[in-house]
């Protein structure tokens, strides 16, 4: 399935991760006059993204029902957003929904359907570099397809079986780039109490995430035999790993933040 084939989509919320994806299929070939956006109050960006493909830009979906209704609005509002644009939902209507945490059956209930894809993308969507993990209900194959294709204009797309494990996918891939990140700020501050100034340590520890996540790209082997490639016994980059991966190193740390990203995708859920 191509997404010259798909439409109409109606994307809910075209923020961040709206607009990312709404990029990811114009650029896909999605045909713009299949693309209605809907915001109330819509980003500078978004405003300018639709003026630049000629995309409808609503404030509601009133009087439009739609063959894909994307959900991308936050978790809190969710349930109100969806009482509004539900007169856009028929039997035609499959619905994905990208919000953190919010059931398929609390989907399925809001908007009186069965035919409902969760998904979980993560913000490298906008460079087409992102993953999204992806469940489906009661959908035809059909249906299947048209969510692959939407979603793969972000990025890569593993599907599952059932929605108990979308909370860990949450706190892995979706919450996952601002760890990245974090990285390279740690890993700067480092560089600074090693006697660097501010801009050569950015510089730095920027340069050499984008460089290590280049190289992984280029590479399929796994992580552990890139680093291992990279670590000669006694070395240098030895003797930090020795401290990262020491008890409460690195994997302690980081499962225990993937712990509370998850609890917090659960709460997200129950609210
Ligand atoms: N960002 C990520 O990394 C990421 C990753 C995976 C999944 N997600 C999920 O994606 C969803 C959106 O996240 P985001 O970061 O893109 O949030 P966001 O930037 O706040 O985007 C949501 C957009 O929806 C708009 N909106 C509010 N009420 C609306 C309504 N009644 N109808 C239509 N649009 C409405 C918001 O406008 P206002 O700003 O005026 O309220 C905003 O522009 C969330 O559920 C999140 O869990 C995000």
């Amino acid at each position: 399935m191509t997404l010259s084939e798909i439409g109409p989509v109606v994307l809910v919320g075209a923020g961040k991760m709206g607009l990312a994806m709404a990029r990811g299929w114009i650029a896909g070939g999605l045909p713009p006059d299949q693309l209605v956006l809907i915001d109330p109050k819509p980003l500078e960006a978004t405003t300018a993204f639709a003026a630049a493909h000629n995309l409808r830009l609503l404030e509601s979906p009133i009087g439009i029902l739609t063959h894909v209704l994307v959900l991308a609005v936050k978790p809190q509002i969710i349930k109100e957003v969806m009482a509004e644009v539900q007169p856009a939902v028929g039997a035609q209507t499959l619905v994905l929904s990208i919000a953190a945490g919010i059931s398929i059956k609390t989907i399925s209930e809001s908007l009186s359907t069965e035919r409902v894809v969760r998904a979980m993308p993560n913000t490298p969507a906008q460079i087409g570099k992102g993953i999204s993990c992806a469940v489906g209900f009661r959908i035809t194959e059909t249906d299947s397809k048209v969510a692959d294709a939407l979603l793969r204009a972000a990025g890569d797309v593993i599907w599952f079986e059932t929605e108990d494990k979308l909370d860990a996918v949450t706190a892995v891939s979706g919450s996952g780039p601002a760890y990245v990140f974090y990285l390279v700020e740690a890993l700067a501050m480092a560089a600074m109490r090693q006697g660097l100034d501010t801009g050569q340590a950015m510089r730095l520890a920027r340069q050499t995430v984008i460089g290590a996540a280049g190289l992984m790209e280029a590479d399929s082997q796994p992580a552990s035999v890139l680093r291992e490639n990279v670590t000669s016994p006694k070395g240098t980059t030895y003797a930090a790993l020795q401290v990262l991966m020491g008890p409460q190193g690195l994997e302690d740390l980081m499962d225990r933040a993937v712990t509370a990203a998850r609890e917090r995708s659960e709460e997200l859920g129950r609210a």
